[in-house]
Order: C-alpha cells, then sequence, then structure tokens
C-alpha cells in the first residue's frame, strides 16, 4: 500500500457493528425512515439519480433501497419494458418500500429482496446501472472493494454505477470533526461515515464519468457517475 493510500485508509473511520445489528437498526426504524432521510439527504439523492441518466427499458439495480423513494423513481424511469430491482439487508425497509411501490402502482416491474450487497444474488452482466445511495459508506473500508467488485460482475459492459456518499476528500471541516465524534461515540446509530468515494471507485477499476461536491448541513459529500469500462465482467 502506498503512503497516500495508507494514509486515506487511516483516517477513514472503522466499522464496529456487525450485520445482525445492522440488520436490527433499520428495521427498527424503517417506519420513520422516510421523515429522518427526507429533510436532508434526499436532494442529493436525486441529484446523483439525475445524473445516472435511466432510460426506458433499462434494467437497473439500487443497493440499500432504504424506504423506497428513489425505487419508486427508477422504477417510473425505465418503464414496463425495463426492470427494476432492489436489495436491502433489512425487512422492514421491504415491507415500507413493497407498500410505496404498490400505492404507487409501480410494483409489477420491481423486484425486491432481502440480503447483504457483499454478496450479490444476481448473475453476471444484469443490470445497464447500480444506483447507491448513503450506502457504501456503511460498508467497512476492507468489505468497500468487495462491494464495488460486486457490482462490476453484475453490471453489462460500459455500465454505469450512480453514488452518493458522505466524503472525507475535502479534509476536517468543523461539521465533519463533529459528526465524527459523535460516529465514534455512537457507531451504531450515527453509522454512515465519510469515505473517498471516487478514489474507491478508481482503485476498484471504474473509470468516473461525472463526479460532484455537495453539503448536506454542513457535512461534505461526493456524487459520482462511473462506468464499468467494457472489460466489466460478470460471471
Ligand atoms: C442510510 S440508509 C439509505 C437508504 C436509501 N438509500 C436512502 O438514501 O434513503 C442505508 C440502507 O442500506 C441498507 N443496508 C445496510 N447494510 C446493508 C448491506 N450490507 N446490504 C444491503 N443493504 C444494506 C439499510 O437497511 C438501509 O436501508
Amino acid at each position: 500500500m502506498g503512503e497516500m493510500t495508507e494514509s486515506r485508509a487511516a483516517s477513514v473511520s472503522s466499522v464496529p457493528r456487525n450485520r445482525a445489528e445492522a440488520k436490527q437498526f433499520y428495521d427498527r426504524i424503517s417506519g420513520v425512515y422516510d421523515i429522518l432521510g427526507a429533510a436532508f439527504e434526499r436532494r442529493h439523492a436525486e441529484a446523483a439519480l439525475e445524473h445516472l441518466r435511466l432510460r426506458e427499458g433499462e434494467s437497473i439495480l439500487e443497493i440499500g433501497f432504504g424506504s423506497g423513494h428513489y425505487l419508486r423513481r427508477i422504477a417510473a424511469s425505465v418503464g414496463t419494458t425495463g426492470r427494476a430491482c432492489g436489495i436491502d439487508l433489512s425487512p422492514g425497509m421491504l415491507r415500507v418500500t413493497r407498500r410505496r411501490l404498490t400505492k404507487e402502482q409501480v410494483s409489477d416491474w420491481v423486484a425486491l429482496c432481502n440480503g447483504d450487497a457483499v454478496t450479490l444474488p444476481f448473475r453476471g452482466r444484469s443490470f445497464d446501472a447500480v444506483f447507491m445511495a448513503f450506502t457504501l459508506e456503511l460498508f467497512d473500508s476492507p468489505q468497500i472493494p468487495q462491494v464495488l467488485n460486486e457490482v462490476r460482475r453484475v453490471l453489462k459492459p460500459n455500465g454505469r454505477l450512480g453514488v452518493v456518499s458522505m466524503s472525507r476528500e475535502e479534509g476536517q471541516t468543523t461539521m465533519l470533526r463533529i459528526y465524527e465524534w459523535v460516529h465514534r461515540r455512537w457507531p451504531k446509530y450515527a453509522d454512515c461515515r465519510p469515505i473517498y468515494l471516487e478514489r474507491s471507485l478508481i482503485d476498484g477499476g471504474y473509470i468516473v464519468l461525472y463526479k460532484a461536491k455537495a453539503f448536506m448541513a454542513g457535512l461534505p459529500l461526493e456524487i459520482v457517475t462511473a462506468s464499468a469500462g467494457c472489460g466489466a465482467s460478470g460471471s
């Protein structure tokens, strides 16, 4: 590992929570997550989704779909000739999302599954694009490349990946310092933490197509759209 890579890795907090605890946490908040997420996160996630430029007839996967707000938009964008899939660790989130999709009458062409993004239960080269909002930064640092590899496996050649996450790239802003203190103290609750998103994608073999920075309540974010390249190799 180079010196720069090592210092980057050292500045990203670890994730002490295990999968069972994560699942339990998201199950508990699934009924109110929409209210919690609405104020701060939504406009940034919507901007990231916009940059994926979804087209009618495409096959799209969302990882960590939460209360299903973006999956509903994905389903509407690809239409009845397309396919929207979602995977989430929490059965509670899955129930909330299923209700939303049924109410919005888009559930017929959306498949939901309960599972862990570290091992995606899909065949290689299945999707035109994959979307992740405020989810990649929940994985511990050694797992981020595993998730990105899995995403590359399930993407078609030149498939796109759109991600919005909290960012460590700006260095230490005051808000970040406060947030990271909270994260270290209550990591099971303030569970997202800033990562080097663009760098992780480049290290994972992706080609960055678009990158933007934003702030959410003073916390730095990265929005990146990347291509898996023509060598995307699924099996
Ligand atoms: C911070 S929430 C974001 C939800 C949604 N993307 C949004 O922006 O509103 C993270 C979501 O990822 C899911 N999640 C956490 N760990 C996961 C894992 N290992 N595999 C799949 N989903 C996971 C959680 O259940 C939760 O729904």
